[in-house]
């Protein structure tokens, strides 16, 4: 397995459209494994793809305290949405930056396994914040893009900053 590099918004790599998965094979799986242990090794709860710059439409999330349950979302499509939440939410490629995202409460989600099998999912909660947060990053959209340009052009800035001083 091997770590990679998250990329750092305002990347405007972030911004690709991913495309679907159509390979089911161990090139899959491989990639899935090196997401799970960037996403563990930065402790973050979900990452995308589009972040560490492949722009296939693959997500893996773990909310569980000990880190053993992994959960994987290929080629996810949110079908039925209600309600209304509010969080504030973080992102692997927005260090340091949290705000709050008004977002569905709860939404159901088609999506297909690593072994291309379909399945479907009611998610409340964080978990459905976090799909919807993961699934915005295939579509090209980074949270800090629902809050004011103003809010957005310090972010930037401050990231700038961080970049340079690292
Ligand atoms: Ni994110």
């Amino acid at each position: 397995m091997a770590l990679l590099n998250i990329l750092h918004y305002p990347d405007k790599r972030l911004h690709t459209i991913a495309q679907p998965v159509t390979h089911f094979d161990s090139n899959l799986q491989h990639f899935i494994d090196d997401m799970a242990e960037t996403m563990y090794a930065s402790r973050g709860i979900g990452l995308a793809a589009t972040q560490v710059d492949v722009h296939q439409q693959v997500i893996v999330i773990d909310l569980s305290e000990e880190k053993n349950q992994l959960q994987v979302f290929i080629n996810p499509k949110i079908t039925q949405s209600s309600g209304e939440v509010e969080y504030e939410e973080g992102c692997l490629s927005v260090p340091g930056i949290f705000d709050k995202v008004t977002r569905a409460e709860m939404v159901t989600v088609e999506a297909q396994n690593p072994q291309g099998e379909s399945f479907t999912i009611q998610a409340d909660g964080l978990l459905a914040i976090c799909i919807q947060h993961e699934i915005d990053h295939l579509r090209g959209k980074v949270f800090v893009e629902y809050l004011s340009r103003l809010k957005q052009n310090r972010i930037k800035s401050k990231l700038k900053k961080q970049e340079k001083n690292s």
